[in-house]
């Protein structure tokens, strides 16, 4: 599809956990050749340095403080991101139930944010890049050129989580009141609540295969990738 190959898109894909926004931003990326950033990875990883250093995730200051003293990395591969926290490869024991919710509870506070928000946008600033998470078309992105808000039925990302993790030996009512618990946290907080974009395209996946809602947000790139497409971001 990528038969515009010089414009380099930002492609923003929110949406809650279990929504299956890691799986579509990874195989839209291969696609077009870009790189898939997972914004989540990095939250993960400030909370797994917090749990390690016994941080508690209530204090703001000592988080900023711990984020501003981390080399955090996200490392797109054909299987997925790795995660690196400080030279070291974390990327199994970032997806573990305890590090999800501290990465929930560490994401509330507006100076872990801030730090956050500055690195994706390094990342991200010269196109090329899906990246996924709660705000990137909010506040990462504002001006990305495709922005995919993608949501489905509670019960079902509840189902879908439980498949993919209950293999770790995790109960399946404990992840399915973990991801509750994170859902009603990351779209209360104060500071950029999970919530779509105004110019967001909202997308149901409850009904939908994989596969649909890949041609789905396909359909969205391929627009912005004719040559008549208005440019919405600034360049570099
Ligand atoms: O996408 P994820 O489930 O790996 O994200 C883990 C947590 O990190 C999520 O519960 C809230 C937070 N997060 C965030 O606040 N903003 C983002 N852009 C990505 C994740």
């Amino acid at each position: 599809m990528s038969d515009y190959p010089t414009r380099k898109l930002i492609i923003a894909i929110d949406g809650p956990a279990g929504a299956g926004k890691s799986t579509i931003a990874s195989r839209l990326a291969r696609k077009l050749g870009y790189q898939n950033l997972e914004s989540g990875a990095m939250y993960r990883a400030l909370a797994l340095k917090a749990v390690e250093n016994d941080i508690s995730f209530d204090d703001e200051a000592a988080l900023s403080d711990l984020a501003h003293k981390s080399r955090i990395k996200i490392e797109p591969t054909l299987g997925g991101n790795r995660v690196l926290l400080d030279g070291r490869d974390v990327t199994q024991r970032v997806r573990d139930a305890d590090v999800s919710q501290a990465a929930s509870r560490v994401s509330v506070h507006p100076q872990v944010r801030e730090w956050m928000v500055a690195r994706q946008r390094e990342l991200g600033t010269s196109g090329g890049v899906v990246m996924e998470g709660r705000d990137i078309g909010t506040k990462v992105f504002p001006d990305a050129e495709v922005k995919v808000f993608l949501d489905a039925d509670p019960v079902i990302r509840e189902q879908r989580r439980i498949q993919q993790q209950v293999s770790k030996g995790a109960s399946a009512e404990s992840l399915a009141a973990e991801l509750r618990e994170r859902d009603r946290r990351d779209r209360t907080r104060a500071n950029s609540p999970l919530a779509p974009a105004h110019d967001a395209t909202v997308i149901d996946s409850t009904a939908l295969t994989e596969d649909e809602v890949l041609r789905t947000v396909e359909a969205l790139v391929e627009k912005k990738l004719q040559p008549n497409a208005p440019p919405k971001r600034n360049a570099g």
